[in-house]
């Protein structure tokens, strides 16, 4: 009944053409749409449970030291509180896998300010919430906390990359720079908060969460809990946003989980706007140093990029700054290199394209300076940089779309490639400028698998634990579907986001997409396998369209085919050897026009164009979105959003929507988005690659050289807000 898919070879057949649906690649609204507008399709903290107890988190108000003792006592008499739960698992620190430390009786290590150290339940919300205001504690303060990335012991990552000699390139080279940059932390920001409703009958414990990735989530639970995996199981059919701050087991799912198995009652544990900025895994602030060295051609000669991030003690995650600077551009000689910084702030993890949101904006802000000195238009420059193969390794590029990128996208924008002067074009008191950067964004794939029936009545049923955190998975998933077994979309129901379905890497990294639409498709082909050895037909010369299987000049109704029964087959799709052979990434370019005022430095992001190369597109519509939302992203990192923490105490100052700054409609343009045609066989069976980081990878790089032109002021720290700006 499994149909297992190795990937070992790049596969360039047009595999979902022979079907000829044309529902690949269709802009088909998600059918989900309607249920999420109006208010139907529920949410983890949305679940009526009857006897549902309610939990809130208490958390620590100083960033080092322990917790001494809880005092339950202090609420134990208030209105409907029924227990304080201190049990140690609540605070393990990390969001991204667990890391759980071994619990020491009566003595909670507190790592940083807002980790939660209790939780408070009670029969209703408010009366949680009001004894959780008044829990009584004793602590007992370190005074060595320490909160200044550039104060603190680091040490330097693995892989770093050290090639020939960058520093004879800078000497040797006709145009170079040497330029330090910073960026600030930031949140992901998802609308819905972190949430969950725990049950436990005894023997299986079910939670209704808000996570992107169930098939690593519930090994962490379980592991959390001391349960088998086959006695957890996880929900989260609808996620309202994650941007990585859902790819582990949040707090609410442990605490949640704890309470229910030890109170027997069903809890849900919602975390506030608050909790979530101060608990849960931030974007490391970071430091750069680029180093571009040049012939007078303006071809590279060296390339440095370093990078100084942070994260807890102990933490294994990096932001991988360097991620795409490794291959986007040539240069014979190389430093990359990241070091990680050990302080007392949250779990830096994973937001919206780790490393690149915050690399390549640096490196394309760097790459305007060299095309200025160099005298080269920088879509010029950035051409005559795209390497042969990957610089360091060799090896080769599965499909790369970034020249096209750049001269579509420069031919829509209206990009004027003659010379670029600061502050040549003004509208009263508003300088005018523009701005390029390139896309890059590392592709991944994950094992996934999907289960696909084929009923008999013609329809067909998907199901996989892939979550759709608001990207388009149900819709696309049905598109795979109905272009394989010939039927329309809607005639494609698909249920996600639940353990008990057939597992995958779920939602992370840009990877669901081609991993389980992969594994969607191997499960489609082994259905069609199947009616074509019905037929005795030779599966090759078997077409199904429209309910309808033609063969060797023969047709026949599929519903007449199954008679009466139904097909399952579950789809097994494992990354093989391509991997390794090939450099895959998902390419682009920005374009944006910007407004500066003189008097206050205020930036306003004009219009901006992105053209992506992101291999088979799966739906037009969410393609765009996904290219759309990404761009957002990079206005608000270019010009407003960062976490700001108080250097005295460590605590997160603006942890609202009020205080944090992303962008909101009045802040964004129209933009243009164009998809370049490409097909990728050795990204993925279905030849998609990743798009969902891709758009906010580089793009505030081409807002900061936006403002460069139309005001002549060379900013290198992000977010370029007003004060930094005049
Ligand atoms: Mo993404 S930051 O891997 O959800």
């Amino acid at each position: 009944m499994t149909a297992l898919f190795k990937h070992d070879k790049p596969d360039n057949r047009n595999v979902l053409d022979h079907t000829a649906q044309g529902i690949i690649g269709q802009p088909l609204t998600r059918p989900e749409g309607i249920l999420k507008v109006t208010g139907n399709a529920t949410y983890a903290a949305e679940y009526a449970f009857d006897e549902c107890l309610e939990g809130v988190l208490v958390t620590a108000p100083f960033a080092k030291g322990q917790v001494n003792s809880i005092d339950e006592k202090s609420v134990s008499s208030m209105p409907g509180v029924i227990k304080v739960i201190t049990d140690k698992r609540l605070t393990a620190r990390a969001a991204q896998g667990t890391a759980n430390e071994a619990p020491k009786q009566n003595v909670c290590e507190v790592h940083y300010w807002g980790q939660p150290i209790a939780l408070v339940v009670a029969e209703t919300f408010e009366q949680a919430r009001d004894a959780a205001k008044h829990l009584k504690f004793d602590y007992t303060e370190d005074t060595d906390a320490i909160f200044d990335p550039e104060a603190a012991d680091s040490e330097t990552e693995d892989g770093a990359t050290q090639q020939g000699d960058l520093a004879h390139a800078m000497k040797q080279a006709d145009a170079s720079v040497d330029l330090h940059y910073s960026t600030e932390g930031h949140a992901s920001a998802a609308m819905e908060p972190h949430a969950s409703i725990a049950q436990w009958d005894g023997d299986t414990l079910t939670v209704h969460a808000s996570l992107q990735m169930l098939n690593y989530n519930i090994t962490e639970l379980a592991d959390a809990m001391g349960l088998k995996e086959g006695k957890v199981r996880l929900l989260s059919p609808f996620v309202g946003g994650g941007f990585g701050s859902k790819l582990g087991v949040s707090q609410d799912v442990v605490a949640a989980s704890v309470a229910a198995m030890e109170l027997g009652r069903p809890v849900r544990v919602v975390m506030s706007r608050q909790q979530v900025f101060q608990t849960i895994m931030r974007r490391s602030e970071t430091t750069q140093r680029l180093r571009l060295a040049a012939d007078a051609d303006g071809k590279l000669t060296g390339f440095g990029h370093e990078a100084l991030v942070s994260n807890l003690p102990n933490e294994e995650f990096a932001e991988p700054v360097t991620q795409s600077s490794e291959f986007l551009y040539g240069g014979e000689n190389r430093v990359l290199q990241i070091e990680v910084a050990r302080i007392n702030r949250m779990t830096a993890g994973s937001v919206r394209a780790p490393g690149e949101a915050v690399g390549m904006p640096a490196l394309e802000a760097a790459m305007d300076e060299l095309a200025e000195k160099a005298g080269i238009d920088p879509v010029e420059l950035r051409l005559r940089n795209i390497p042969e193969v990957h610089p360091s390794e060799g090896t080769p590029f599965s499909s790369r779309k970034l020249a096209e990128c750049l001269k579509e996208g420069a031919a829509k924008f209206g990009w004027d490639s003659g010379p670029r002067t600061p502050r040549m074009q003004r509208e009263g008191e508003w300088w005018i400028g523009t701005g390029v950067a390139s896309a890059a964004r590392v592709h991944n794939v994950g094992e996934a698998k999907a289960r696909v029936t084929l009923q008999a009545d013609g329809t067909a049923l998907v199901q996989t634990d892939m979550t759709d955190i608001g990207t388009g998975t149900y819709a696309i998933l049905g598109q795979i579907a109905g272009e394989m077994l010939g039927m329309s979309r809607d005639d494609v129901l698909v249920e996600l986001g639940d353990t008990k379905h057939p597992r995958g890497p779920g939602s992370g990294g840009s990877w669901g997409a081609a991993s389980s639409g992969s594994a969607v498709f191997v499960a489609c082909e082994a259905i069609a396998e199947e009616i074509a050895s019905l037929l005795g037909a030779a599966k090759d010369d078997l077409t199904l369209k429209d309910g309808i299987a033609s063969w060797g000049g023969q047709t026949r109704p599929v519903t007449e085919i199954l008679d009466g029964k139904a097909i399952t087959k579950i789809g097994h799709y494992e990354p093989g050897d391509t991997e390794d052979d090939y450099a895959a990434s998902s390419y682009g370019a920005f374009f944006a026009e910007v407004a500066v005022n003189q008097w206050t430095g205020e930036t306003r992001v004009r219009r901006m164009t992105g053209a992506f190369g992101i291999g088979r597109v799966l739906n037009e519509k969410t393609a765009r979105s996904q290219c759309l939302g990404g761009m957002v992203w990079c206005i608000g990192s270019a010009l407003t959003e960062s976490l700001l923490f108080d250097p005295v105490d460590g605590h997160l100052v603006n942890c609202d929507l009020a205080e944090y700054h992303v962008p909101v409609h009045r802040d964004v343009p129209d933009m243009d988005v164009i998809l370049v045609e490409e097909r990728d066989g050795a990204a993925s069976p279905i030849q998609a690659k990743g798009v969902g980081e891709l758009g906010m990878c580089g793009g505030a790089g081409a807002i900061a050289n936006a403002i460069y032109n139309a005001c002549g002021a060379r900013l290198h720290d992000f977010p370029m807000t007003p004060d930094r700006v005049l």
